[in-house]
């Protein structure tokens, strides 16, 4: 089973409605990721993508079947705005990594990507049954670390002067949440068998691999 098969087809917020990405898509994602202002808070490296990375990196990443990346859009309008994705899904330990990027700069500070993020932590907890999600973000990206801070996760170490930017270094801060954490937060009870795994999708996929 791919990853991408985890995923709804929307998963349904107060402002926000997240959504399988199509082909269609594309066209947003070039004009997004060719915009130096988004390289700046995303990307380690100066500048933004070219146009045949970002071609590769949607085939692969966003649309792809190992995919678990899902379209941010306004839940009025319908607008895409964005886009938010898990990645890195280590069956063994429960663990994923968490991305999001609002590309649409006028909707930035209105708490749209809050609500995505949080829609996704409920999916990967709840559905997913995953144990741990784990972001890193720039030190000088503030609105993306309170962002991060508003849904639940916490600050557990620092890349000191991962990157260059601006005319100086800044930290790479690591931040990441636990089920346990999520489930305090939301109030949702404690599994029945405390310390007993919960069956995940997927043990499937892992079945049967040599250890
Ligand atoms: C990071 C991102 C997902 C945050 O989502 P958002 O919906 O814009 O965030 P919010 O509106 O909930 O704002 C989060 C907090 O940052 C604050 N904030 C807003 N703009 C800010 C700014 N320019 N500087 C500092 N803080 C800011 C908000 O006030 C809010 O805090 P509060 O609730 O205590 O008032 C979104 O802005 C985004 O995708 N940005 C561009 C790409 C990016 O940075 N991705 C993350 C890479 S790790």
């Amino acid at each position: 089973m791919h990853p991408r098969a985890w995923f709804p087809e929307q998963l349904i917020g107060h402002r926000v409605v997240l959504r399988r990405h199509g082909p269609g898509n594309l066209a947003a994602f070039k004009r997004w990721y060719s915009d130096p202002d988004i390289a700046r808070l995303t990307r380690y490296q100066e500048g933004p993508m070219h146009p045949a990375e970002i071609e590769r990196f949607f085939a692969a990443r966003v649309v792809g079947p190992d995919s678990m990346a899902l379209a941010v859009h306004l839940r009025d309008s319908g607008r895409l705005i964005g886009s938010c994705a898990l990645s890195q899904l280590d069956g063994d330990n429960g663990s994923a990594l968490y991305h999001i990027t609002l590309g649409e700069k006028d909707t930035w500070g209105q708490g749209y990507g809050t609500e995505a993020s949080e829609l996704m932590l409920e999916h990967a907890f709840r559905v997913l049954a995953l144990h741990r999600v784990a972001l890193s973000v720039f030190e000088f990206n503030e609105r993306a670390v309170k962002s991060y801070l508003k849904v639940g996760f916490v600050i557990e170490g620092r890349a000191r002067d991962a990157i260059w930017r601006d005319g100086r270094y800044w930290d790479e801060i690591s931040m990441s949440i636990l089920e346990s954490d999520w489930r305090h937060r939301e109030s949702v009870p404690a599994p029945d068998e405390p310390g007993r795994r919960t069956t995940r999708p997927w043990d499937k996929l892992t079945a049967g691999i040599g250890r």
